[in-house]
């Protein structure tokens, strides 16, 4: 039987109405532009409102990205939702998603790695369609983390946004798509970035909590690592990468990223300015704008990398 990969045919994004730019946060807490923009790259991000939810987000960019690969929902067979800010605890938030696209045929689940969360659920979507079970699927990373954000906090509040961004893949018999996909975690670092609660333990989601400066060092060593691992196992080298879409979590990790790779600041992606740190939204939509803006084009390579709570982190090299 021949090989099959796993070939990304559309792409899309969706980001909430509302704004909340550095000069609103600075009269929420003790904060300003001046600080905020300098150490983090971070002009303004997106908010839900109260009534929109995870699901709606993640509906609205998947219909997106099913609109750009010109596929029906009732085509797709598989769908993963990469979200830390699930609708509900139970149901899935992807199961919600499913009902909102009418996929009736699909199978859905969620996957909770944070901010990895989107590499993590590609990866396992690629295994599932070169099984050849599956042929056609949806992935989103989608999150409303205003609603785990401690508005009084100014070491975490001013760091994250809302927002929503998704692929349509294909199981194709020809090698392009996906060619290397590498998935790591190591919980010795589990408190460093994590929730205050949770259902188990205090019986709500709680709020985000996070060591900054450690989490700043790990990611500045485990993203550029991992991001040339992958690059290696998918038999390439890292001048053949034409776009790299980095987790958009701090300016100043993505360009010690950048430093580390040698990859050049016109090929690397950065909408972290007007959106902040979106967690599992943040690749698929700076992904989607890559590809609409003309920066990542047909038969080129790209190289998406991600850390996140837990520890964890990853990297994916395709060929788009
Ligand atoms: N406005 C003004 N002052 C502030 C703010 C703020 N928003 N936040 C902190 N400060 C103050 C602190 O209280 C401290 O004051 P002090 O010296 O009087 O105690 C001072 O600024 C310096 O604080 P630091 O925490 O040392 O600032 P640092 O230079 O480390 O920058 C930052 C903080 C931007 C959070 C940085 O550590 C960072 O980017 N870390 C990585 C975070 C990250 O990327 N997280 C994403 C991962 S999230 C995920 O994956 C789910």
């Amino acid at each position: 039987m021949a090989e099959i990969f796993t070939k990304i045919i559309g792409t899309g994004s969706y980001l909430p109405e509302k704004i909340l730019t550095n000069d609103d946060l600075s009269k929420m807490v003790d904060t300003s532009d001046e600080w905020i923009f300098p150490r983090t790259g971070i002009k303004e991000r997106h908010i839900a409102r109260e009534d929109e939810l995870t699901s709606d987000l993640a509906t609205k960019a998947a219909l997106n990205a099913l609109e750009m690969a010109n596929i029906k929902p009732e085509e797709i067979d598989l769908i993963i939702v990469a979200t830390t800010t699930p609708d509900l605890t139970f149901p899935s938030t992807a199961c919600r998603v499913q009902a909102n696209l009418k996929c009736s045929s699909a199978v859905a689940f969620d996957v909770q790695a944070v901010c990895s969360g989107f590499v993590y659920a590609l990866s396992v979507a690629d295994k599932m369609i070169k099984s050849s079970q599956y042929k056609k699927a949806i992935v989103i990373g989608a999150e409303t983390l205003s609603k785990i954000v401690d508005w009084t906090d100014r070491t975490t509040c001013v760091l994250f946004g809302d927002g929503a961004g998704a692929v349509v893949l294909e199981g194709v018999e020809e090698k392009t798509g996906i060619l290397s996909s590498i998935i790591k975690s190591d919980p010795t670092y589990y408190d460093i970035l994590k929730t205050t609660g949770g259902v188990s333990l205090s019986q709500n989601a709680g709020f985000i909590s996070m060591e900054g400066k450690e989490v700043f060092k790990l990611a500045v060593s485990k993203m550029p690592e991992v991001s040339k691992d992958a690059v290696e196992k998918a038999g390439i080298t890292l001048h053949d990468i034409d776009c790299f879409i980095p987790h958009q979590a701090n300016v100043r990790i993505i360009d010690a990223a950048l430093k580390y790779l040698d990859i050049p600041e016109e090929k690397t992606i950065k909408t972290l300015q007007n959106q902040g740190n979106t967690s599992a939204g943040s690749i698929p939509i700076a992904l989607d704008f890559a590809v609409r803006n003309g920066m990542l084009k047909k038969s080129q390579y790209a190289l998406m990398s991600a850390m996140g709570g837990g520890f964890t982190w990853g990297a994916i090299v395709f060929k788009f």
